[in-house]
């Protein structure tokens, strides 16, 4: 799918359609207005019908003769002003409906609708994010794939000649963005027996030449040298080798200390001896989406080109409950030094994040943010919406929480005071890798506190927002709005 820009007015433009928002009352904008009236009215018309449902998202087809071959009517809801949610919900419904269509091409004029403290950089880049997202599919393993159109193959935004470069700019990024978002969809959507850490290592390896980005790959005989124990304490129970994988994209000035990101990379967490209930265990492919997250957003970054040094760690292992395999009890000593109690081998997670945080301190970074499918205590905590963010500085939790919003990938700041540090105290070794029954994602995250002393940090539980259950089951590409938009942020400060 391709995006241009064509510039206003558009009653002349040949194309198989074009997407009208249509306001509170039926209204159409000044574009739309101009095409109605070059139609003999036919909008008018089709509205007039009340075929067109108020409610946001809502849309009506209707065919017209001439170089506009159709119009797509889209209800913008019922207020007399936009806000955010009806806007985004109304490009849903266009592009959704846009898709069992024979429309190859299509102008868009959403964006002219007014949303409150929105411009059309975030107008143009919501309705952009729409599309790809109804277009995309997961067909790798269907034997027969689906063939129908998944939607235009190229949506032009008819805007102002002054608004060209702005409008251009802001396609250009959202499609960074959303090829960012496909790759960790189809990592995360990959079943754990193609995706194991090795596949991953090759993913990486991958961008790293599709964009020049330098990566490396730690095998187990590295990690053991740099006495890795957690992380491979979670791998031992497998046969698939764990991998601890970096990538550095350096787009800024050289002193400058990077930002890290640090993906938690289970390619399947069975539990290990501490095996999961059966029930929805399939689920636990998507336990690699933070690492997913880390390379979809080093992708976006790339693309864009962005002023700044990024660096992506990912610690990449299975955890099976194998021969091998650690036994609940077991105590190890991390790369850190702090020895741990690991009384419960489902708490795997935290166990290759603490290593590769402190792994990350090699880099130099000024600012640190893990990414994990950490608790299933955060999915109960914030549901699937919102992620869960931890982080003791105030100025770096601020800005992860305005970037989910300006993205519509958001976040939600949990606590993370000392004082549950308590519930991981252990008997026999320095931390515990369980704080008991209660606030679950946050004894976890002070966990890996514990290990983050030397920079700015934050952690990001993404369990809830991964993916989605049921009915559109499967990855939602998610944190990599949020955690692209800070880094478009960091790039501009
Ligand atoms: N990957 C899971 C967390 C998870 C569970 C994500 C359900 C999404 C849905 C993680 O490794 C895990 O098993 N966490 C345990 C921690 C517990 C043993 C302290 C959990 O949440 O139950
Ligand atoms: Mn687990
Ligand atoms: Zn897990």
């Amino acid at each position: 799918m391709q995006f241009s820009t064509k510039a206003l007015p558009i009653d002349k433009a040949r194309t198989g359609c074009v997407v009208v928002p249509v306001l509170a009352g039926g209204k159409l904008g000044a574009t739309a207005g101009a095409i109605d009236a070059a139609t003999g009215k036919r909008l008018a018309a089709a509205l007039a019908t009340g075929d067109l449902a108020s409610k946001a998202g809502s849309t009506l087809l209707v065919h017209l003769e001439g170089p506009v071959a159709r119009a797509l009517l889209v209800a913008t809801g019922d207020k007399s002003t936009v806000d955010e949610r009806a806007y985004a919900q109304a490009a849903r419904g266009a592009f959704r409906s846009l898709r069992g269509q024979g429309a190859r091409d299509a102008i868009v004029l959403l964006h002219e609708v007014e949303v409150e403290g929105r411009d059309l950089d975030w107008k143009i880049r919501n309705a952009a994010l729409a599309a790809r997202e109804a277009a995309y599919r997961f067909d790798r393993f269907k034997s027969k794939p689906d063939t129908t159109p998944a939607g235009p193959a190229s949506i032009a935004f008819a805007v102002d000649k002054a608004d060209q470069a702005a409008a251009r700019t802001a396609a250009a990024r959202a499609t960074a963005i959303a090829n960012g978002m496909d790759l960790a969809r189809d990592l995360g959507n990959t079943p754990g027996n193609v995706c194991t850490p090795t596949y991953l290592a090759q993913a990486a390896r991958e961008l790293g030449r599709e964009f020049d980005l330098k990566v490396q790959v730690l095998g187990e005989k590295q990690m053991t040298a740099l006495k890795m124990n957690a992380l491979l304490a979670v791998a031992r129970g497998s046969a698939q080798p764990p991998q601890l994988i970096t990538l550095e994209y350096r787009g800024g000035p050289a002193r400058q200390a990077p930002v890290a990101l640090v993906g938690k990379g289970i390619t399947f967490d069975t539990g290990g001896i501490s095996l999961k209930p059966a029930g929805e265990m399939d689920e636990m492919k998507w336990d690699m989406s933070g690492a997913a997250s880390v390379l979809g957003t080093v992708r976006a970054v790339a693309e864009m080109k962005l002023p700044i040094n990024l660096v992506g760690i990912i610690a990449a292992a299975e955890n099976m409950p194998g021969s091998q395999a650690t036994r609940p009890g077991d105590i190890v000593t991390s790369m850190s030094g702090q020895t741990i109690e690991i009384l419960n081998t489902d708490a795997e997670g935290r166990l290759v994040l603490c290593d590769a945080l402190t792994y990350a301190a090699r880099f130099k970074p000024g600012t640190v943010i893990d990414i994990a499918t950490l608790t299933g205590a955060c999915v109960v905590a914030l549901g699937k919406h919102h992620s869960g963010l931890f982080s003791r500085g105030d100025a770096l939790a601020g800005e992860l929480l305005a970037a989910g919003s300006d993205m519509a990938d958001t976040c939600w700041r949990m606590p993370l005071d000392e004082e549950y540090q308590e519930l991981l105290k252990s008997p026999f070794a320095d931390v515990a890798n369980i704080g008991g029954r209660y606030g679950g994602a946050i004894t976890a995250a002070c966990f890996l506190a514990r290990f983050t002393k030397d920079y700015d940090w934050a952690h990001l539980d993404i369990a809830g927002t991964a993916w989605n259950s049921g009915a559109s089951k499967g990855s939602t590409g998610r944190p990599v709005p949020l955690l692209t938009g800070f880094l478009m942020n960091r790039a501009r400060s």
